[in-house]
């Protein structure tokens, strides 16, 4: 048997004790698959004395990651420090330009930085590996970089976020609040150090824009994603979703078009009969269309440090094996540059919701809006009364005593720039409380539907 891979891990949070923890179990088994035994020999983390669960007395202790990176004896740098510049950024550029490969599940850096990374990697002759970056255990980046190698892919979809889709799910099947569910995604070890992040989208666009350059051999570029999270849906959004026969999902979506590619990340209201309405909890799932496979979906768990770890280690074991693969799925050279098509028009229809003055003449007006955009109106519902949840109070620009009344209505299909343009009128009418909410349906995730 090859001498060992000897690795040094950077940040020993969740997911680093989880990887020391899964080597000390499965390091026989990984050494028979790998041809050679994979050893942890360096560690480094902000806090010496904090307890792991994990012993850390027969590592090399650095208290500074970036001399650790250049250690003369270690093979890999495992960064899992975090953050897209700090010692995560400065240590992974000193363990690439050492000629030390490299294993992160830094999407943040990545997203920001991981053409210019892949490249010091290339000049390097070393290998940049990410598979925990995206979806955390799903085996995505490894599909799309290697799998899927003779396939042009059309779209890449998902729910990419644990902490946003375990949010979702335990409010509409527990009725819990937002801040009950976000303190338990952080107790269990899912959400970011900042769970701004997550709640934000910020995480499931890191994830979007590595995703976007793998499926379609593009730079990355993560300030071109459109963007909304999940801090403005109420349980009375998702209530009124469940009886329209929908559920909202945090999703990522990535689509060529003919004017370029699309991405953007927002809630999305998916039929309860189709496959993504059904992942739960913190599991993610990850869809791609291609020309010659169909369609294909990853679903597991997104978060957490086992699921990740199982990636982190997925990494180390190719690395035992001799395996190395271009880090964006090609050479740097080969990457186009990222052209952004705009978000123009959205095949599904949008759910909105209002909180209408009772007085004569508002639902002609909100009506009358909606048809200067030439926008159909599936269904409207005005409600007698508040959803259970949230009962709006009068806003201060209201003209009647009444309380205003929850008004739903779905939209067939109309353009992003039309529904804006219709609902700010409605809003500069006076005839609603506070604004309208507006989220976006899929009516067949499955099947794709990218428009131009
Ligand atoms: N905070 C992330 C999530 C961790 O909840 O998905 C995995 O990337």
């Amino acid at each position: 048997m090859q001498d060992a891979l000897r690795l040094g891990v950077a940040g020993l949070g969740t997911v680093g004790a989880s990887v020391i923890r899964l080597i000390d179990e499965h390091g026989k088994s990984l050494a028979s698959r790998c041809g050679r035994p994979v050893e942890v020999v360096a560690v480094s983390a902000r806090n010496r004395t904090r307890d792991r669960g994990v012993d850390l007395a027969r590592f090399a202790w650095y208290d500074d990651a970036d001399t650790m990176a250049c250690a003369q004896d270690i093979d890999v740098f495992v960064e899992l420090i975090g953050g897209d510049e700090g010692p995560a950024e400065t240590s992974v550029r000193a363990a690439l330009s050492a000629g030390k490969h490299v294993v992160t599940a830094n999407k943040a850096l990545l997203a920001r930085h991981g053409v210019e990374l892949a490249k010091l990697a290339e000049a390097n002759n070393v290998s940049l590996n990410f598979e925990a970056a995206i979806a955390g255990g799903i085996p995505i980046v490894k599909t799309l970089r290697e799998s899927l190698a003779g396939n042009a892919v059309s779209r890449v979809y998902g729910i990419l976020n644990g902490t946003c889709n375990y949010i979702l799910t335990r409010m509409e099947k527990e009725g819990l609040s937002f801040e009950e569910c976000l303190a338990e995604a952080q107790r269990l070890g899912y959400a970011e150090a900042d769970p701004t992040f997550d709640i934000g989208g910020h995480d499931t666009a890191h994830k979007l824009a590595l995703l976007t350059s793998l499926a379609f051999g593009c730079e990355t570029d993560v300030d071109s994603i459109y963007l909304e999270g999940i801090t403005e849906i109420t349980t009375a959004d998702i209530e009124a979703a469940d009886e329209l026969g929908y559920r909202i999902k945090l999703l990522g979506i990535a689509q060529r078009t003919e004017t370029g590619i699309e991405q953007r990340v927002h809630p999305t209201m998916v039929p309860k009969s189709s496959a993504i309405a059904r992942i739960d909890g913190v599991l993610n799932a990850v869809a791609v269309n291609t020309d010659y496979l169909g369609e294909i979906v990853l679903v597991g768990p997104g978060a957490g440090g086992k699921a990740t770890a199982s990636s982190v280690v997925a990494d180390i074991a190719d690395l035992a094996r001799g395996d190395m693969v271009a880090p964006l799925g090609r050479p740097v050279s080969e990457l186009e540059p990222y052209t952004r098509a705009r978000m123009r028009r959205h095949e599904g229809g949008y759910f909105i919701r209002l909180s209408v003055y009772d007085r004569p003449g508002a639902f002609a007006t909100i009506a009358r809006c909606m048809a200067d955009k030439n926008i159909s109106l599936e269904s409207i519902v005005q409600r007698r009364r508040a959803p259970r949840s949230e009962a709006p109070e009068l806003g201060s620009g209201a003209k009647s005593s009444a309380p205003p009344q929850p008004v739903i209505m779905i939209t067939y299909e109309t353009t992003e720039a039309d529904i804006k343009a219709a609902l700010e009128a409605i809003a500069n009418e006076k005839v609603i409380d506070g604004q309208p909410r507006m989220i976006r349906i899929e009516r067949k995730p499955e099947a794709g539907t990218a428009q131009g």
